[in-house]
């Protein structure tokens, strides 16, 4: 039986985790630890509440004690950290917020792997790690900036180059995880991904915001040209990704994961529109954002090698798919944008827990 502690597991892709693991391996045991920001939200897992296998905690990675006091609980083999701000607009109105949770959460999880893994925990220097423990960071391909048209995709070799708070605070965090694995030897992975999209997506991020809007027949706010591009890559896969180097990775190494699907946000939307059967004059394009990133692209072919690993999802048939699960979750679209999942949480575990 493996222990793992995954922070932010009741966001978008940390709740698709937890469904992934708890449905595919029965020798995981879950704790997930999630301060249930606006993000964060339990009736996305409230399949799963149930599960022995399955734990939920509310707290804060920035709690050191807390930290301690869950690791001498469930004794962890691993950490996966997905807990963050992660929406670019607001890093863009509250950048320290992001510096705060982004940077000095991963600071406190890995003191605290430190402290708990480390085999003479009284030596600093002690180099020596309990066998098998593992700390992965979530990251993102933010964190390389941004791509001419022409440019080649990113590898794990092109410089740290981010342009918004929220991916300055990314990148901060893969450097202090790097620093740890230098200076400490402490065993951990990096992941950086680009953007996914599938069930659960708050409704602030593209697909699910012009999906809600255009139910709605409100405006789509395009930002700018829309001709900015992103590589979509589905939840699903880029959690098949995380779980392999977790269990199958070398301490140390640094993988970029994405589906070589690149799309411009104008297609996109066209494409959201047509599906459901509403008009392109909802689109208006509004203000830019401000340091808008022109294009990401992601250069897998590390990952690939190495692991074996593939996109099992084509775009053509998991955005139908995803464009589907919306639909069918009106009432799951209407609780998150209302903020009512707060209340859900209440009724679940009372409102003296928060
Ligand atoms: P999300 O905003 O949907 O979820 C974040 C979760 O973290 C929420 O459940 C929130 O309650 C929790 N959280 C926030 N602050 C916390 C704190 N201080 N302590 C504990 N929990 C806290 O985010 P997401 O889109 O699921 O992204 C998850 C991770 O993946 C992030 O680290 C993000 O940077 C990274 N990432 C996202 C994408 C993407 O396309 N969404 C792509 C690549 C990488
Ligand atoms: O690349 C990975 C990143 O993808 C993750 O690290 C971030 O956590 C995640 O939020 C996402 O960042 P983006 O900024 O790319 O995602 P977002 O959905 O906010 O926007 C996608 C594109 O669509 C971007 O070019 C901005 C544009 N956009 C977005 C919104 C919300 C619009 O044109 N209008 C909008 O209303």
């Amino acid at each position: 039986m493996k222990n793992i502690l995954v922070t932010g597991g009741a966001g978008f892709i940390g709740s698709n985790y937890v469904r992934y693991v708890l449905e595919n391996f029965p020798d995981f045991e879950l704790v997930n630890l999630d301060a249930l920001t606006y993000a964060g939200n339990l009736e996305n897992l409230s399949d799963i509440e149930a599960n022995p296998q399955y734990h939920f905690v509310r707290g804060d990675i920035r709690d050191a004690e807390l930290l301690r006091q869950l690791f001498d609980k469930y004794h962890f083999d691993a950490v996966v950290n997905f807990a963050a701000e992660s929406h670019v607009d607001r890093s863009i109105t509250d950048p320290s917020l992001f510096f705060e949770v982004n940077v000095g959460g991963v600071l406190t999880l890995l003191e605290a792997c430190l402290k708990a893994w480390r085999l003479r925990p009284e030596d600093k220097y002690c180099h020596d790690f309990q066998p098998g423990v593992r700390y992965l960071q979530v990251s993102t391909d933010e964190v390389y900036g941004s791509l001419t048209p022409d440019e080649p995709a990113f590898t794990e070799q092109n410089p740290l180059a981010p342009n918004s708070p929220y991916a300055a605070s990314k990148a901060s965090a893969d450097l202090l995880c790097r620093a740890y694995a230098h200076t400490y030897g402490l065993p951990l992975n990096i992941t950086r991904c680009s953007n996914n999209y599938g069930p659960y997506q708050f409704p602030e991020k593209l697909i699910p915001l012009m999906l809600n809007n255009a139910q709605h027949d409100r405006k789509l706010p395009v930002y700018g040209d829309g001709q900015q591009i992103r590589d979509w890559l589905y939840v699903f896969d880029h959690n098949r990704a995380i779980h392999q180097v977790l269990t199958q990775a070398e301490p140390g190494q640094v993988y970029n994961i994405g589906g070589s699907n690149e799309r411009a946000n104008l297609q996109i939307v066209e494409l959201l529109l047509k599906s459901i059967g509403k008009p392109d004059s909802l689109i208006e394009h509004v203000k830019d954002r401000p340091g808008h990133d022109r294009r990401y692209a992601i250069d897998s072919s590390k990952i690939r090698r190495e692991l074996g690993w593939a996109p099992a999802y084509q775009f053509e048939q998991a955005l139908p798919a995803t464009i589907t699960w919306y639909q069918e979750h009106a009432t799951w679209v209407e609780h998150a944008v209302s903020g009512e999942y707060q209340n859900y949480y209440d009724k679940m575990y009372g409102a003296a827990e928060r």
